[in-house]
């Protein structure tokens, strides 16, 4: 479904401010995976998934999504395919347009681009689409209305309707309250299985890698240093991911000062 090979991004080439933000990283996702992201501060997530969607170029390597080559293809193009969160619940949604209006444009993408009008029928396919996050009575409120709660799942909801393959989650509950993170989760969870999604998703709660997904990837300067799955991650804890990432670390570094010393 997804292959990178030997991704690599550095920003800024060659001047004092050179970042090697993405080191040689080889992910192989098969569909219907669902792979949980985890790693510290800048440790490259976020730039992996701007390189599966195409925000910026890569500097190497080469990701071929669903048997295509789509390296070098415009971020616009592979946004049929792909559909990305974000943090911020106002990034997905467009806040002085109604739901209605902010659902119809979803499905036209959906569409590829065929005519869909907001007809009776279309009012009603909405209503029930909108039921499971209880805003089936508020068609023609704006967005802009909405709580944060409220708005992410709505973004959600307009994520999977626009018929991607593939969906990238950037901590798109961490802005939400426990209670509205919680919900937006089942959500995710149940949009996942009904439309057939295959995912990833960035957090940074431990917790929440460990209870969902059926994979987990540690991410740690641009490269990913552990990558586990069935029997393997039932087991993890927070304590046994504390000390993996721990013990990686001081090897790391131990080899660094054995470098060092030749
Ligand atoms: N557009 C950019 N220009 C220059 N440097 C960038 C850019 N985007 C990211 N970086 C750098 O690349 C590194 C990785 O950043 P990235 O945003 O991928 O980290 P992250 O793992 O998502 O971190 P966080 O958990 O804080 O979201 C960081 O050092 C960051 O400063
Ligand atoms: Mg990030």
């Amino acid at each position: 479904m997804l292959e990178i090979s030997h991704l690599t991004k550095v920003f800024h080439p060659g001047t004092v401010n050179e970042k090697v933000a993405l080191n040689d990283v080889n992910l192989h996702v098969g569909a219907g995976e669902v792979v949980c992201i985890i790693g510290s501060n800048g440790s490259g997530k976020s730039t992996l998934f701007n390189m599966i969607s195409g925000t910026y170029p890569v500097t190497g390597g080469t990701i071929v999504l669903d048997g295509k080559d789509v390296t070098s293809s415009a971020e616009y193009r592979r946004a049929f395919t792909i559909g990305r969160i974000f943090q911020d619940p106002t990034k997905g949604t467009a806040g002085k347009m109604s739901i209605e209006d902010n659902l119809i444009t979803a499905s036209r993408k959906g569409m590829r681009g065929l005519r869909i009008s907001l007809n009776d029928r279309k009012r009603a396919e909405f209503r029930a689409l909108l039921e499971p996050i209880g805003l089936q009575d508020r068609l023609g409120d704006n967005v802009g209305l909405l709580s944060g709660g409220q708005r992410q799942a709505l973004t959600l909801l307009m994520t999977v309707i626009s018929n991607p393959k593939l969906i990238l989650l950037d901590e798109h509950t961490a802005a939400l309250d426990p209670g509205n993170a919680d919900t937006v989760m089942a959500l995710t969870q149940k949009y996942i299985s009904q439309y057939n999604l295959t995912a990833l998703m960035v957090t940074h709660n431990m917790q929440l890698a460990i209870d969902y997904g059926t994979r987990l990837i540690m991410m740690d300067s641009g490269r990913i240093i552990l990558d586990v799955q069935g029997d393997e991650k039932r087991r993890l804890t927070v304590g046994s991911l504390v000390e993996v990432f721990r013990s990686i670390k001081s090897r790391d570094y131990a080899s660094d000062r054995g470098l060092l010393t030749i």
